[in-house]
């Protein structure tokens, strides 16, 4: 942890002290690896793959997305593929792109902690794969949850596992509250809230919204109806309770 630590130190040192070097050394490697034709195109249009420049992505993004990849899609975790310098050098750059204003990046290679590996047979298994199973398409868990470097940024965090389906589906969300817009009232996870903007995700759609509204344009109060069946339809009981079941081998209480 402490050499870690340190790594951090030296990496946030490096780039702070050549920053124009370093987001000229990431173009070249993104250049090389990244913009390839089949991928993103030249300086963070779109190709192949989605555009990646001025999207609103920020730094930790970056970095989880670019060491990680994005399971289940075509791009490929660069963590280990590429060197320290290059990879610190191409997610300066990328950020750079997006407009974060002084990209000092920590190139922490493996990202966060995951959970240690643990061999996963029968129900837990499958319910590892139902986690984040592509063909459920938004209302998969993986949406809006993230377990071991898997799933989006809505990330909520599992800390306690429901008993059966049932419970889940049911399960009181007292973490979302309604936000009213108007005359629109919507479920509402609140990210932040400053003197010139609310920050929330709107849960009413999967996958939940990100919005930004001035504070006098909305009203917010504690509670919601939104609960879990409304997004996990696509599921039988049957597979909720292999999910349920890989959820408790990686979930420490
Ligand atoms: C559209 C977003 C969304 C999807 C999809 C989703 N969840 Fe959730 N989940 C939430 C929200 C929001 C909360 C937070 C509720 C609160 O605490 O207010 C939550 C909370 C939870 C909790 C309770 C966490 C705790 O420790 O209190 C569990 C367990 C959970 N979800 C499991 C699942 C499983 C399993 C799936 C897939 C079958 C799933 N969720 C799919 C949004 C989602």
């Amino acid at each position: 942890m402490k050499a870690g630590l340190l790594l951090l130190v030296i990496a946030g040192v490096m780039v702070a002290q050549n920053l124009p070097d370093v987001l000229k050394q990431g173009e070249s490697v993104f250049n090389k690896t990244c913009a390839t034709g089949y991928c993103h195109g030249a300086r963070g249009a779109a190709g192949g793959a989605p555009r990646i420049a001025a999207r609103g992505f920020d730094q930790s993004f970056i970095n989880n997305t670019v060491q990680r990849g994005v399971p289940s899609t075509a791009m490929p975790a660069f963590g280990t593929a590429l060197s320290r310098a290059d990879l610190t050098a191409v997610v300066a750059y990328v950020a750079s792109l997006n407009g974060v204003a002084s990209p000092t990046i920590v190139a922490n290679r493996g990202g966060p902690p995951s959970p240690p590996v643990t061999r996963l047979t029968g129900d837990a298994a499958r319910g590892r794969d139902l986690f984040s199973d592509a063909v459920r398409s938004f209302g998969r868990c993986s949406t809006c949850h993230e377990i071991g470097g898997i799933g989006i940024p809505v990330a909520i965090t599992i800390a306690k596992v429901p008993a059966d389906p049932a419970a889940l589906k049911a399960l009181a969300t007292p973490q979302v509250s309604t936000a009213t817009v108007g005359s629109d009232s919507m479920p509402a996870l609140m990210l932040g809230k400053k003197s010139n903007a609310v920050i929330f995700y709107d849960l009413t759609t999967a996958p939940p919204v990100l919005r930004t509204e001035s504070p006098s344009a909305v009203q917010t109060s504690d509670g919601s109806n939104w609960r879990h069946a409304r997004v996990i339809g696509s599921y039988t009981d049957a597979e909720l309770s292999a999910i349920l079941s890989y959820l408790r081998t990686v979930v420490k209480p």
